[in-house]
Order: C-alpha cells, then sequence, then structure tokens
C-alpha cells in the first residue's frame, strides 16, 4: 500500500496546468499500484503566521507561554506535519512565479521543516528525519528562450533546488517539468503537457515496481 500525500500550490484553480500534471500523475500512481490511497490536497490550510514553530524541543519558551497566534500556527503545523509523516509519497504540483517557489509551496515549507519532527538540530549539526520518502515535483514552466532560460526555465535553478528538501533528507526528490507552457502558441503547451504526461506514466511504473528505487 503507498499513503500519497498530493500537495499543489498554483494560485489558479481552473485551467492549472500544475494541478492538471500531479493529477494526471496520482491517477497514473493508483492505476499501477494496488490500494494506493491519496489524502489529498492540502495547502489552503497552511498559514503565513509561524512564530514559535522554528523552536528546537527543548525550547527556552514553554506552551504555557506560547501566545494564541503562536498555538494556531503550532496546531496547523502539527496537523500538516502528522499527514507529512504518514505518507510514503508525496507528489507536490507547483508554478514557478518570478524565479521561485510560489509562498503557498514556501508556507507548506515553512510549516513541515519542525525541528524533532521532521529535522534535527542541535549542537552536533543538523540532519533530515524523512527522507524515507518519495517524492514527485511536477512543474509547468514558461520555458523562456535566450538568457532569461538559466535563471527561469530549470528545475534544478536555485528556487527548486535541492535545499529545502535535503534539509528535510530527501536526497533526490523527482522532478518532471512540462515546457514551454507560456509565450509559445497553445500548440506548443498542449504538445508540451503531454510530453510530461508520459514521464509521469513512466515514473508511476517505475514507483509501482517493488524494491526502492
Ligand atoms: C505570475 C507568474 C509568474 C511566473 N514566473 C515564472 C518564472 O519565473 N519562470 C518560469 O519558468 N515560469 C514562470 N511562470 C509560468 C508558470 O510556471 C506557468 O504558467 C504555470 O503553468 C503556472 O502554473 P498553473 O498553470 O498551475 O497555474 C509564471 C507564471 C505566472 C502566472
Amino acid at each position: 500500500m503507498m499513503r500519497i500525500l498530493h500537495v499543489d500550490a498554483s494560485a489558479r484553480i481552473e485551467g492549472s496546468h500544475s494541478r492538471e500534471l500531479s493529477r494526471h500523475f496520482v491517477e497514473a500512481l493508483h492505476g499501477r499500484i494496488p490500494r494506493s490511497r491519496s489524502t489529498g490536497s492540502i495547502w489552503r490550510r497552511t498559514r503565513h503566521a509561524i512564530s514559535g514553530l522554528s523552536r528546537p524541543p527543548r525550547s527556552r519558551c514553554p506552551e504555557a507561554d506560547h501566545t494564541p497566534e503562536m498555538r494556531e500556527a503550532i496546531a496547523d503545523s502539527d496537523a500538516i506535519v502528522a499527514r507529512v509523516l504518514a505518507a510514503d509519497a508525496l507528489v507536490i504540483g507547483t508554478p514557478i512565479y518570478n524565479f521561485g517557489m510560489p509562498s503557498t509551496l514556501k508556507a507548506f515549507f515553512d510549516h513541515v521543516s519542525r525541528n524533532g519532527k521532521t529535522f534535527l538540530a542541535d549542537e552536533t549539526g543538523m540532519r533530515g528525519l524523512i527522507g524515507h520518502k518519495r517524492v514527485a515535483v511536477l512543474i509547468p514552466l514558461a520555458g523562456l528562450t535566450g538568457r532569461e532560460r538559466c535563471s527561469t526555465g530549470s528545475t534544478r535553478s536555485p528556487p527548486m533546488s535541492a535545499r529545502s528538501w535535503a534539509f528535510l533528507g530527501i536526497a533526490d526528490p523527482a522532478f518532471i517539468a512540462a515546457r514551454p507552457m507560456m509565450f509559445a502558441g497553445q500548440d506548443a503547451a498542449a504538445a508540451a503537457m503531454i510530453s510530461a504526461q508520459a514521464e509521469a506514466d513512466e515514473l508511476a511504473s517505475k514507483w509501482g515496481r517493488p524494491g526502492r528505487m
């Protein structure tokens, strides 16, 4: 059985390419992995108030001293962390907005990054605690040409780079890009989506095979 946590970050509901692509991938997983179960998208439950979340387990700010805002932020974070910890696989559909991950996805990371729960940081160093999960990130990109492409067109560019994932222990998330989704016409975008969906099908088959990837 595979428990899949499906997170979508696009501000668009209708017409969202990242939602279309991540939904396609999750459906492909359901088709290939018997008894796989999806727990649904969660980003809308995140908030931007993160006071109190970065405190280490043995905090000098005891729970009794938490403000109502801190309590609310921690409760939100606890709920999301519990769902992440319970999942075998994370499927994230996200755009890139202005050279970086959307603030919704950043809010997700801010809520999920909890010392003592999803990573450990103390005087001896830092290590992630959720590295055993499978992670796929599905990203439609504008696909600009020329010099711009280096900074905006690559899924390995700094905004989506390994740092946020490695921090949590996820060494090598799978990235599937659909490109060009903007500025190249509808035909090019449709072809990019078909090709990204084929890549998603291939990854779903890989995840469906027994054994560690
Ligand atoms: C406000 C905005 C900013 C964007 N910035 C970038 C960018 O910096 N680099 C890039 O490759 N694509 C960029 N894009 C393209 C999006 O990644 C692409 O349109 C994607 O399909 C949007 O996701 P959605 O269809 O799920 O809403 C941007 C799109 C929007 C709407």
